[in-house]
């Protein structure tokens, strides 16, 4: 499905369901009809059954595409960038020095690239039809090069990482709600560095004349309204990444995702073990249940992010029914799995008898000479 975010502006979204990428494709369009196509961070392979549409559809195919833009250097958005160059042979690529220096080991055509930082000002202006675009850098955010765009007619910001979010918002629809700050917050303290480059790129957007109405990035969902500001407002003050290492623990906010997206998928197939589950995990009193519970969710956990899976984990054993337990332990690690949190089973608890024979069958010096 192809969305317009903005005048001219539009973009498709991946099929996952957790951690969407978006493409974006704008057309300036000029007086005499003529359009210059610009696409950003195409994305990879697997995008091509979903993004060869949308260029057909809004710009006459993936050959009448002219410029293309990189925010940085991942794969998730350059992996496809060697075969959109050749499939629209008088495009383009533009991105940073330093983005630059690493993409074109894909074995890019040097003349086929402007930098950003050859611009004047960093301000694009198309010859023929008059629109501006200004690259906006996002340094350390989360690479060093890494570029924003600007396009002032439709007074779109594309972001690249920034504003990002893994999806935990609930429904169809592609704009941002209360709920996906939640995923935006994880994102970030998961992938930026620093706080203080995320602050300095919350600053140089608040600089931008006019200001943005609508944030697109390259992950989650599209921002605009009210929104804007706030969630600006949020990260400018979010603690991130290096900044995190001593005090929280993303990998708390990520165990706890987790967990919720289990008892979420339970509910749905099996209300009353859920409800059982919640009676556990809150038994006791606050102090000495490990996790912390608001409006049915876990909201906070008191133990180290692996304990606590375990520990849900190892409630799946209490259910009565084997075939039961069996689903539930399929739906706990397909939760994990959409998180791409990495949970060992192993930890279980085994009795000793089956640590002897396990370390029995491993012996080296039976697999060794
Ligand atoms: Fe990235
Ligand atoms: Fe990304």
């Amino acid at each position: 499905m192809i969305h317009e975010v903005g005048k001219e502006f539009y973009m498709i979204r991946s099929a996952e369901e957790d951690f969407h990428r978006n493409i974006y494709l704008k057309r300036f369009v000029g007086s005499d009809g003529k359009a210059v196509n610009l696409l950003f961070d195409p994305g990879t392979r697997l995008d091509m059954g979903t993004m060869l549409p949308m260029l057909k559809e809004k710009a006459g195919g993936i050959a009448q595409i002219n410029l293309v833009f990189l925010s940085h250097q991942d794969p998730d958005l350059t992996a496809n960038i060697g075969t959109v160059l050749a499939s629209a042979p008088r495009s383009y690529l533009i991105t940073s020095v330093d983005t630059w220096r690493l993409v074109k080991m894909y074995g890019l055509p040097e003349k086929r690239v402007r930098t950003v930082e050859s611009f004047d000002s960093m301000v694009l202006r198309m010859k023929k039809s008059g629109h501006r675009i200004r690259f906006v850098p996002a340094r350390y955010c989360h690479f060093r090069g890494a570029m924003m765009v600007y396009d002032y007619e439709s007074r779109v910001l594309f972001t690249g990482d920034v504003f990002g979010g893994v999806d935990t918002r609930k429904g169809d629809g592609i704009y941002a709600t209360e709920d996906s700050w939640e995923g935006i917050k994880l994102f970030h303290q998961l992938y930026m560095p620093s706080s203080k480059a995320l602050q300095k790129t919350m600053e140089a957007i608040s600089m931008l004349n006019p200001f943005p109405e609508v944030i697109a990035p390259q992950h989650g969902d599209v921002i605009k309204g009210d929104l804007v500001i706030e969630f600006m407002d949020r990260l400018s003050r979010l603690q991130v990444g290096a900044d995190l290492m001593e005090e929280n623990n993303p990998e708390v906010d990520l165990a706890i995702l987790g967990i919720n997206n289990f008892l979420e998928l339970m509910g749905i197939n099996f209300p009353e073990i859920r409800e059982k589950f919640l009676q556990l995990f809150q038994k006791g009193n606050e102090f000495t249940s490990p996790f912390e519970f608001s409006a049915g969710t876990v909201s906070g956990i008191k133990i180290s992010p692996d304990n606590a899976l375990l520990q849900v984990y190892s409630m799946i054993g209490q259910v009565e029914d084997k075939e039961i337990q069996q689903h539930l332990r399929a739906i706990f690690m397909d939760s994990m799995d959409q998180l791409d949190i990495h949970f060992n089973v192993q930890e279980e608890k085994v009795d000793s008898d089956d640590i002897l024979r396990d370390n029995d069958s491993m012996n080296l010096d039976d697999l060794l000479e």
